[in-house]
């Protein structure tokens, strides 16, 4: 467990945030910790690079984290889980605040030299964020405030997904769900993963906690799974 401090705080939106650590932890995009406040339950969130995670408030302990003041000190667990597999051209396709692991990615990416495009949806402009951090970016709102008025699969149909090595998928249960329905469709499966969320206590593969339909685990075998590894 590493006793971290928060040393900068940056308001994305009105209920996102994202804090960035006094330390780097050795992990690679698609990972996560366990988060623990003072007080608070402690939660899984991916981290967002070594040192940072990008927060929702949803309930308590998120709306704490986003909330949070510098200097605040934090407990954290891992990073644990399963990591994306690097590419030399990849799409991104994120829903909400999934986009916080796949900014990890898309850094590394870049890094790499991978050429990378990236497909960003959200219910409303104002909840977007990062739109200028990506050289590559399709925008869908559902609501027509920004891009292209509907969801990530209408993006999605106007890609030519042949380009592609690997799709990186992140976001709800219901964008996930439908874009693997998408990808099935265009015969696209094989490239593409899929990180899940479910609820977590300890991280570590042991409670069962958050054991999806098939028998696996997001917190030890994934969070990132293969599209032949989900019951879909
Ligand atoms: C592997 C993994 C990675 C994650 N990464 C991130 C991340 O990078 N950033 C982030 O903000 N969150 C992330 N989450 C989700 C985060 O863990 C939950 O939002 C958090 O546990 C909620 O805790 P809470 O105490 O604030 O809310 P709770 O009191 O536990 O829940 C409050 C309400 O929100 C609902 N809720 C809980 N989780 C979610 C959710 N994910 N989306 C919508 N509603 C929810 C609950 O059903 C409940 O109604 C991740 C989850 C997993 C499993
Ligand atoms: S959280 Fe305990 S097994 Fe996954």
């Amino acid at each position: 467990m590493y006793y971290a401090k928060i040393t900068r705080i940056e308001r994305l939106t009105e209920d996102v945030s994202i804090l960035y650590f006094n330390i780097k932890l050795p992990s690679y995009p698609g990972q996560f910790v366990m988060l623990s406040v003072l007080g608070y339950e402690e939660i899984p969130l991916s981290l967002s690079s070594p040192n940072s995670v990008t927060v929702k408030a949803v309930g308590e302990t998120t709306r704490k984290l986003v909330n949070a003041e510098v200097g605040m000190r934090v407990g954290l667990r891992g990073a644990f889980g399963s990591t994306f597999t690097p590419s030399k051209s990849a799409l991104i396709v994120a829903g909400g605040i999934g986009i916080a692991p796949l900014k990890y990615l898309y850094d590394f990416l870049q890094k790499c030299n991978a050429k990378v495009s990236v497909i960003f949806g959200e219910r409303t402009a104002k909840n977007l964020f990062w739109v200028d951090e990506f050289d590559e970016i399709t925008i869908t709102t559902e609501d027509g405030t920004l891009g292209i008025k509907g969801t990530v699969i209408d993006a999605l149909r106007l890609k030519n997904l042949d380009e592609f090595e690997k799709i990186y998928v992140c976001g709800g249960e219901g964008m996930l769900k439908a874009t693997y329905t998408f990808l099935k469709e265009r015969d696209a499966l094989d490239k593409a993963e899929f990180s899940l969320e479910r609820f977590m206590r300890c991280g570590i593969g042991v409670c069962g906690s958050c054991v999806i339909e098939n028998g696996l685990r997001v917190c030890a075998d994934g969070p990132v799974f293969r599209a032949s590894e989900l019951p879909w």
